[in-house]
């Protein structure tokens, strides 16, 4: 139910939102305690590519996985993903297909070789579209393990292995769209391509800094200690770097001032030492890149969810960046996002209504103001209501085909899941406010890095720092009672509320009597039984999900909770 009750800020831009609940879910936070490594490969298919992805397969990514989980980094799950594109029989434009996920073990044996079944037979080559959809279609459970909920951390890799340029098969993206979602979905970036580094095919790689002019250059070196060497060059790396056409704009931009690297296929594609050196500094690079500790968007991902284990329905807030992850157990309308200086001065105000029933607690409604317009969504506890039951501007279901300027579509994949997206493009593109309904339970994502929600002050804290701060912007609330209370929606700030609820300003906001307590006593009584639910819950797989399962269905005295999982 975490899935389903929650407000989620962040990053997933192009979650498929019809199959959400089976996709990974960027924004969301790992909650459970294992150490999780995430490579997801993405593999050009053309015909010329056949030596590299056996490279890849047979040499570096077992080198990866076994080094991650040696007493060296100590990841006990290595999980591997992988795409591919340009493969000429794939039945899309884009020449695109996901070939799924599975987990590597400590001796870096992969437990489903399909996986990597690599073909190499070429079409067109879009690599920014398989990025995209690589990213996508990473499932939220790989052989059986629910990655949020085991995880405590999933640090993720990005191996983009390609030898030309990009093709243009899908127009809907740029380069800093692609760059934007590499990072606010936590991942980073190497690009394996046609380089020639000062036409020296001893230089087997770059990371590039300084805006471009100030790159650290690995070279092969078969006199120095583990056979390479690094230096700098500062000038601008289009001036010695030669490429296959527009892999510099299409790739190599997308990493400089980043930590990933842009790695020469030549060299690797040389054989002998130079390659087996290649494959070693590869691997350890990557290696400590993701020992890093990317695990989290690094812009976006503050949540508000209401349900989970710990306190069986009442809000868990986590503010951007993960920082700090908190409940709070009032009854209110409350300032989720607040920023008058949103898209040039348009203003944004997210506010939610959450409501106490019995002992636990959700989010009932939201409504969103940006510029002059006010959208209010409310669910349906009703599971045969088809009704869409928003407010365009205090107007029951007023034309809602754009909110601001913006445009707005609705999904209904099922009678009591609906969900809503406006998409920011115009302003901020790739960006977008998603809204999803399951049943009364209302979740909002809003999909955006510091461009976007930079300045935002309320619930979720301080964007950059992600400090529970107070409304003078300084002082920092370790409370979080007191936080809540602070970000009440005060009668200065804008109505956005069709109706007005109790409580409001300066009455304060409602809390439940010992809500611990009170669930505990409620659950004894309750008709459905632990044994009920979890005999309901039973058919997920991972233990963590079945225990969050069991809380949810007893919390909600519903069986088809089963069904949000
Ligand atoms: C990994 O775990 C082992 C055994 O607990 C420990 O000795 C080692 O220091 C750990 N390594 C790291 C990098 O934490
Ligand atoms: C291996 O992965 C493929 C692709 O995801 C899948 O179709 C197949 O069922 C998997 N094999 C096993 C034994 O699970
Ligand atoms: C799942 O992982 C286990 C352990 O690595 C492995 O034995 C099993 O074959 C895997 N199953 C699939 C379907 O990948
Ligand atoms: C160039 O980059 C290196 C490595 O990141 C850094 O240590 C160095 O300070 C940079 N030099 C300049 C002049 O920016
Ligand atoms: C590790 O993270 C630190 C701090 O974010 C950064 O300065 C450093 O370059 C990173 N190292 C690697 C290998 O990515």
């Amino acid at each position: 139910m975490k899935i389903y009750f929650s407000i989620a800020l962040s990053a997933a831009i192009f979650t498929n939102v019809a199959n959400a609940q089976s996709l990974f879910d960027y924004s969301a936070p790992a909650t459970g305690s294992a150490k999780c490594a995430l490579i997801n490969v993405i593999m050009d298919e053309s015909g010329s590519m056949g030596g590299d992805q056996t490279f890849l397969k047979n040499v570096a990514l077992p080198k990866m996985a076994t080094e991650l989980h040696s007493s060296n980094h100590n990841y006990s799950d290595v999980f591997v993903c992988s795409s591919g594109f340009g493969y000429s029989r794939t039945n899309n434009a884009q020449a695109y297909r996901h070939l799924g996920c599975t987990t590597y073990n400590s001796a870096g044996v992969i437990a489903n070789s399909t996986a990597l079944a690599w073909y190499a037979n070429g079409a067109i080559e879009d690599g920014w579209y398989a990025m995209k959809h690589g990213m996508q279609d990473v499932p939220s459970s790989i052989n059986g393990t629910d990655l949020l909920s085991h995880c405590a951390r999933v640090d993720k890799n990005l191996i983009l292995v390609t030898d030309e340029d990009r093709d243009d098969a899908y127009s809907n993206v740029d380069a800093t769209n692609i760059a934007n979602l590499i990072d606010t979905n936590g991942y980073i970036l190497n690009v394996i391509a046609n380089y020639g580094i000062n036409n020296n095919i001893n230089d087997f790689g770059m990371n590039i800094g300084g805006g471009g002019s100030n790159s650290t250059i690995f070279r092969f070196d078969s006199s120095a200690p583990d056979n390479h060497m690094t230096y700098q060059d500062f000038r601008p790396y289009e001036t010695y770097v030669t490429s296959f056409g527009g892999t510099h704009p299409h790739y190599t931009e997308l990493i400089v001032d980043k930590p990933g690297a842009a790695w020469n296929i030549n060299s690797l594609r040389s054989g002998g030492l130079r390659a087996q050196t290649f494959a070693d500094i590869f691997v350890d690079i990557k290696v400590k890149e993701i020992s890093n500790g990317t695990g989290g968007p690094s812009g976006g991902g503050g949540t508000v969810r209401v349900g989970g284990p710990e306190a069986g329905g009442d809000p868990h807030i986590t503010t951007w960046n993960h920082k700090e992850h908190y409940e709070y157990h009032g009854q209110c309308d409350l300032v989720m996002v607040k920023d008058p200086t949103f898209a040039d001065g348009l203003g944004l105000y997210v506010h939610i209504r959450t409501k106490i029933v019995r002992y636990w607690s959700y989010i009932q409604s939201v409504a969103i103001r940006i510029d002059d317009d006010v959208l209010e969504i409310e669910g349906s506890a009703d599971a045969h209501d088809d009704q869409a039951h928003y407010w365009k501007n205090f107007e029951y279901q007023g034309d809602l085909d754009t909110f601001a300027g913006f445009p707005v579509t609705q999904k209904l994949p099922s009678v009591y899941k609906r969900t809503y997206t406006i998409d920011l493009s115009s302003k901020f593109p790739g960006q977008e406010i998603t809204i999803q309904l399951y049943k009364e339970f209302v979740r909002v994502k809003l999909n955006g890095n510091e461009q976007v929600f930079g300045n935002s002050v309320g619930l979720l804290g301080d964007y950059k720092t992600g400090k529970t701060l107070a409304r003078d912007g300084v002082t920092v609330l370790d409370d979080f009672t007191d936080l809540g209370d602070e970000w009440q929606v005060l009668p200065s700030e804008p109505t956005l509320f069709h109706e007005i609820a109790h409580p409001q300003f300066p009455e304060l906001c409602l809390k439940p009597e010992d809500p611990r307590g009170e669930r505990k006593r409620r659950l004894e009584e309750s008709s459905i039984s632990e044994e009920d639910a979890e005999k309901a819950c039973v058919s997920l797989k991972d233990p963590l999900a079945i225990k969050d399962c069991v809380y949810d269905v007893l919390a909600t005295q519903d069986v088809d909770m089963v069904g949000a999982f």
